[in-house]
């Protein structure tokens, strides 16, 4: 498979007969690789990496540094899929020049292209990143980034105002040059009437089948992250009880003598038996 390009992600809308998108987030080279075997269209090194990773409990805790470090890792696995960099909190807040620099980064470290949370506040953030010629996707509903403001995790655009804002929002963020809008925590009609309302592909996630494509945490789908399933995870694998299984297993041989075994081993020859002083010891390997 090749990596598909940003223009044709750009017009990939179910309603003109595109199959949806499929977007995980990755943090490493594994993940990136086994994502591109897979079959994902793009991968996000999100700053979900904070809680799933790195042990944070909101996602406000990695910088542009941070993300840096892990775009570089997936982006060393060279995976058949976009790769998308994650702006952090305060990486496009403070101005545009430190916004733009800071995509830049991302950019450098193996990105090929942003995403960033908000709506209108955002808008000179996004052209300028634009006119640098990096592409930017949106992050509406749902930013976990102002879950101080929003009062937790919640559902948003649960009211008709609310929903026709974020419907607003969306068409600014189109717009001002998003190839694409990440549409986070929202009922299904609110995610399907913004897919309507927009000409670039929303990629839901808690938002509804009504979207252009969706989007899961690679821990939450293989279920290694098993301490918490939002509503809208569905888990395709045990993979935290799998390796739970594997350590056990492998303490388990360890303490019982049983690793490692005769086919695990490095057999030292007779000569260097001999040169050492352990004779008659075992049988030497071919
Ligand atoms: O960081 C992340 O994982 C995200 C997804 C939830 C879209 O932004």
């Amino acid at each position: 498979m090749k990596r598909p390009s940003i223009p044709a992600i750009r017009s990939s809308k179910v309603r003109d007969g595109s199959e949806p998108l499929v977007m995980v987030t990755a943090y490493d080279a594994p993940s990136a690789r086994v994502a591109s075997e897979a079959g994902v269209d793009l991968i996000l090194v999100g700053d979900s990496l904070a809680m799933v990773v790195l042990g944070y409990d909101d996602t406000m805790q990695v910088t542009t540094e941070d993300i840096a470090h892990h775009v570089a890792a997936v982006a060393r696995a060279n995976p058949d899929a976009v790769i998308i960099g994650d702006m952090p909190w305060m990486s496009f807040h403070v101005s545009v020049e430190e916004t733009v620099h800071n995509a830049a980064t991302l950019i450098r470290a193996g990105a090929h292209c942003v995403k960033l949370e908000g709506g209108r506040k955002r808008l000179p953030m996004i052209e300028a990143i634009r006119a640098a010629e990096i592409p930017v996707m949106g992050h509406v509903g749902l930013t976990p980034q102002s879950m101080n403001v929003m009062g937790g995790f919640k559902v948003q655009a649960r009211q008709a105002a609310a929903a026709r804002s974020l419907v607003d929002a969306a068409k600014a963020l189109e717009s001002a040059g998003c190839f694409s809008i990440v549409v986070e925590g929202v009922p299904d009609a609110v995610g399907a009437m913004v897919t309507e309302a927009i000409n670039v592909p929303i990629i839901g996630i808690g938002a509804g089948p009504g979207c252009d494509g969706q989007v899961l945490v690679y821990h939450d789908l293989i279920g290694l992250e098993n301490r918490f399933k939002p509503k809208f995870v569905r888990r395709y694998g045990t993979a935290y009880e799998d390796q739970v299984d594997s350590l056990t297993r492998f303490a388990a041989d360890v303490r019982s003598g049983d690793f490692p075994g005769e086919d695990e081993i490095y057999r030292a020859n007779d000569d260097l038996t001999e040169a050492l002083g352990l004779y008659g010891s075992q049988p030497t390997e071919d």
